[in-house]
């Protein structure tokens, strides 16, 4: 962290969050708190929640979660530095520059500057487009059917036919050769100096608050590489960006369109389908899932018809899966992408096509079939085979039933005897288990009940800051030291501490968090226990001292593998058999 702990918490204390949120976001209180419509995903009824109280928000629908300095961060995408920053200038307090070190500073300087290099470069592009030495540029954009008004709202534009055009007049806004290199906009050699990209059309990639973090740049004929990228900056990583997320985020449709290229992205928002998305030349990844996530859970892939988009489509249906976002499958045969196919058949048959896309599921059984030849009984039956198996990735029998239907109507296989062959395969599949299903099932029991532990974890320390006087309850017998988690041990340390001291307060809590995204969340989700967590009613009361016995015990069976001498075993041993009369009583 380059600011003291004291003076980001000065910072935070004096912001008050349900201020700061709804300069973004309509509010309305609904007794202690106040609800809104998420800006972190795509809603129609309010789930977003703030609290005056603990000062935090949370979204009962997309899980985001955090407080004002975070809030800030997600929202503007700003860096904490930049979110600290506007913070303490409406606080009116004034950040000693100092603090952060020099490393630091120099770092977040960059940064900043390769935006406004970037963002000058975009503009000279633009420019460059309306000039005569644009022409060919802006012919070549007409000619694939791109109106004016598309050009501006891409920021497209265009790359000279000199090579040093770009460099010479950054150079006139006094920017050094040092800084310049980093930007990937120009390589700069002793003898000689030339920018990246020439001759090209030029088209700026934008993050998801339109800041240009990057470009493509696209000859205007036959040439090679057909798009050239910049390269992988402090600003421009290709695995956690998508091109078009800007305008997408805001489409408020219910799902969003995943395409393979910045034309297709442009020729779907031309023809109005404003949620359209690419991940431009590399594979979709975990990276692009998650921040896909943030405003939907449904997804058209819309990939190139090719062999290629055929697999880039496979890759991606598990990823999205993974995230939690359900997909279908669009095919644009007989054209090559959605550009052509828009080109050749107009929106309406676009629309139809995104009604009629195909369920990733089934879409996957149709790619499998092509590889059997079905005039073939051996290879037909080889085929059925692979179906079942591949059926019994869905665990739920009535999930799995609605495919067997499904795949049963589509391929015309006996609907009985598809059914069949699954419950043949899935029994068979257990006394005569393949070593590796086995090594998997034994990992997923160690998992299982490693995430049995942790989650007791979690569900005691959310109930203990929902509800303190349950502190009196545990008395004795819990202590921070149990939560064997990393995590949960260094925030059950500051809840027991600051709830010695009479004031529990969440966001100061999470502020310690505040550098590290993932412990951030994580930790910013036990404040935000969902209402099905919270200790309501009788059931629930029961778990509690379940719960307060599986931290216990799991703690206590830690502590004795690392007993150091027989003293210490004998007293862990006497916890152990006291825990097995342990009462309490939430009445
Ligand atoms: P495609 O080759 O499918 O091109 O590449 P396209 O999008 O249909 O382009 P047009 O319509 O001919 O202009 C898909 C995407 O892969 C990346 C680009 O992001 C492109 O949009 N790509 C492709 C590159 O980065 N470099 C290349 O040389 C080719
Ligand atoms: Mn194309």
């Amino acid at each position: 962290m380059f600011y003291s702990e004291e003076i980001v918490e000065e910072v935070r204390s004096r912001s008050d969050i349900v201020d700061v949120v709804s300069r973004y976001v309509k509010l309305q209180r609904r007794g202690s708190s106040y609800l809104g419509l998420c800006p972190f995903h795509n809603e129609k009824t309010p789930s977003f929640s703030v609290s005056p109280d603990k000062q935090i928000y949370h979204c009962f629908g997309c899980g985001a979660g955090g407080n004002v300095i975070t809030f800030l961060m997600e929202y503007e995408n700003y860096s904490f530095q930049e979110a600290l920053g506007i913070l303490a200038q409406r606080a009116g307090i004034s950040l000693p520059k100092e603090e952060m070190s020099k490393e630091a500073r120099a770092q977040a300087d960059l940064r900043a500057s390769l935006l406004e290099i970037n963002k000058l470069a975009a503009n000279y592009f633009y420019y460059q487009l309306k000039q005569p030495q644009g022409k060919q540029g802006l012919d070549y954009l007409t000619k694939r059917k791109l109106s004016k008004e598309t050009i501006r709202r891409f920021g497209l534009g265009f790359a000279n036919k000199t090579s040093d055009d770009l460099y010479r007049y950054l150079k006139s806004k006094n920017y050094s050769d040092e800084i310049l290199k980093q930007t990937g906009l120009v390589t700069i050699e002793e003898q000689k100096t030339h920018d990246k990209f020439w001759n090209r059309v030029m088209f700026p990639i934008l993050d998801v608050n339109n800041r240009v973090i990057g470009f493509g740049g696209r000859v205007m004929g036959d040439g090679l590489p057909k798009y050239l990228n910049s390269p992988e900056t402090k600003l421009f990583d290709k695995s956690r960006n998508l091109y078009g997320l800007n305008y997408a985020k805001t489409s408020r449709e219910k799902c969003m369109l995943i395409c393979e290229g910045y034309m297709d992205v442009i020729a779907m928002h031309q023809a109005g389908f404003v949620n359209a998305v690419a991940s431009l030349g590399t594979a979709f990844t975990p990276q692009h899932a998650s921040l896909l996530k943030r405003y939907t859970d449904q997804a058209v892939l819309t990939y190139d018809s090719d062999g290629a988009g055929i697999k880039a489509a496979l890759r991606a249906i598990p990823i999205l899966k993974e995230a939690g976002i359900s997909c279908k499958v669009l095919t644009m045969a007989p054209y090559k992408d959605p550009d052509e196919f828009i080109k050749n058949c107009g929106q309406e048959a676009f629309k139809d096509r995104i009604d009629s896309a195909k369920n990733s599921f089934l879409f996957e059984i149709d790619v499998m079939k092509r590889e059997f030849n079905l005039e073939d009984p051996e290879q037909k039956t080889r085929f059925y085979n692979s179906v079942a198996r591949k059926l019994l990735e869905f665990p739920e029998a009535l999930e799995r039933d609605n495919y067997i239907q499904a795949v049963s109507r589509e391929h015309f296989i006996h609907y009985q005897d598809l059914k069949q062959l699954v419950q043949r395969i899935s029994s068979q599949m257990v006394p005569g288990m393949t070593v590796r299903t086995s090594e998997v099932s034994v990992r997923e029991k160690r998992k299982s009940k490693d995430d049995g532990v942790k989650q007791s974890q979690r569900l005691l320390l959310t109930w203990l800051i929902e509800n303190p006087k349950l502190f009196e309850k545990i008395e004795g017998v819990i202590t921070p030291e149990d939560f064997r988690e990393d995590l949960y041990h260094q925030v059950a340390q500051m809840v027991f501490e600051e709830h010695q001291a009479g004031d529990v307060n969440p966001a100061r809590i999470l502020n310690r968090f505040i550098n590290d995204e993932a412990q951030y969340k994580e930790a910013a989700a036990l404040f935000n226990a969902s209402l099905k967590e919270s200790l309501n009613n009788e059931e629930q009361k029961k778990a509690f001292l379940e719960t307060v016995i599986k931290v216990k015990k799991n703690s206590l069976d830690e502590a004795s593998r690392a007993a150091a001498d027989i003293s210490q075993l004998q007293k862990i041993i006497q916890a152990q058999s006291a825990l097995k009369n342990l009462h309490i009583s939430l009445d």
